[in-house]
């Protein structure tokens, strides 16, 4: 059993913890919160081994083989580093690294650090669904673009309106839109296209001074892909791959719970796989594969092309902040 530490006491570490459990491949050996209260009652609730109000201690005591960090962005840096430095692996939710020098330094320290292995949570680009989508998109007889779209109203920006400042809408947390939302159909485009040749990004900007939404474009040799996302409205909008005659559809770029395929006279075809039973459950059985074994030759390339989009999109996030002026205090250190 592969031996995982926790960070963050959210919605999406409980959602995470109930996958890896699903799997059945993982033991829960340590869960790390900044309260001890938390800390106790998350790991009670879910059976963890031990609880840690100390990060560094968990890491050094708890026996681990990986930790899922979802902690806000901007934290993610730091906490990554102290475990490559221990050899353990890590699994560091979207968007994984705030900017360029923090991705670089972090692949110069796996560099040092062999055996240990980094994955980015991006759940989508896992599920069944991503892989019907790709199927679909090799059969296209040419590709003329996409329109993707993930547009969800936040519950925190609720809290923006009554003069708060959530971290998830704050730029010290290299938080905002682009960040949180838009990196979803940004990851699919790379994912599915590659890396853009050029990209540019139109953000509105809300009170804390982070994006709230925005629209981005990639622009690839013969297409474009339109990205529109926000946390600050509602789309029902289908997100859309532009074939010859045939389209691609996809029910949100970020969930892809349905996908279908529309022939020339509209008709369409359902290519949905069956719903899952927890949404990151495909990407803790991936990882748990390439943990399990690590030298299998079908691992090691999907390792490798999960390790290159997050190298990508990582890029693509940050040219389209520089784009649109946006900065981190994360890119001053
Ligand atoms: N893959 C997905 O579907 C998905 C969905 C949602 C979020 N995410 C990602 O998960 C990460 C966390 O997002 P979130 O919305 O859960 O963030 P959040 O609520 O702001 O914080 C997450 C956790 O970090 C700790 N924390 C909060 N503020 C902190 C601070 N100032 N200093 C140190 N620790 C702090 C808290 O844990 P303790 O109080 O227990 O220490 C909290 O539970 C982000 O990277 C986000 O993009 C992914």
């Amino acid at each position: 059993m592969i031996r995982i530490g926790t960070v963050g006491t959210n919605w999406i570490t409980q959602q995470l913890v109930e996958a890896v459990a699903l799997s059945k491949r993982y033991t829960l050996a340590g869960v790390y919160s900044r309260h001890q209260e938390t800390a106790d009652a998350f790991a009670q609730k879910n059976q963890a081994e031990k609880s840690y109000t100390d990060y560094e201690t968990m890491l050094d005591q708890a026996n681990l083989d990986v930790v899922y960090i979802a902690s806000p962005n901007s934290l993610h840096f730091k906490q990554a580093m102290a475990a490559i430095d221990r050899d353990i692996s890590i699994i560091v939710e979207k968007p994984a690294f705030s900017n360029r020098r923090e991705m670089a330094a972090i692949m110069a320290e796996l560099k040092q650090h062999p055996a240990v292995k980094y994955f980015e949570a991006a759940r989508h680009v896992h599920t069944p669904n991503f892989k019907a989508i790709s199927k679909a998109l090799m059969a296209l007889p040419t590709v003329q673009g996409a329109a993707l779209t993930y547009m969800k109203y936040s519950s925190r920006y609720d809290k923006v309106l009554d003069g708060e400042q959530p971290n998830v809408f704050t730029k010290e947390f290299s938080g905002g839109a682009l960040q949180d939302l838009g990196v979803y159909p940004i990851y699919l485009a790379i994912a599915l296209f590659g890396q853009p040749e050029n990209v540019a990004f139109f953000p509105t900007i809300i009170v804390t001074g982070a994006d709230g939404k925005g629209l981005a474009m990639l622009r690839y040799g013969d297409f474009d892909v339109t990205v529109n996302f926000g946390k600050t409205s509602n789309s029902y909008a289908l997100s859309e791959i532009y074939g010859l005659k045939e389209t691609i559809t996809i029910d949100s770029a970020g969930e892809l719970t349905h996908v279908e395929e529309r022939d020339a006279s509209g008709q369409a075809t359902d290519l949905s796989a069956a719903e899952l039973a927890n949404p990151m459950l495909p990407e803790a059985e991936d990882f748990a594969r390439v943990l399990e074994a690590p030298d299998d030759k079908q691992n090691v390339a999907d390792y490798q092309r999960w390790l290159q989009w997050s190298l990508t999109v990582n890029q693509v996030l940050f040219d389209l902040r520089v784009s649109a002026n946006l900065k981190f205090p994360a890119d001053q250190h």
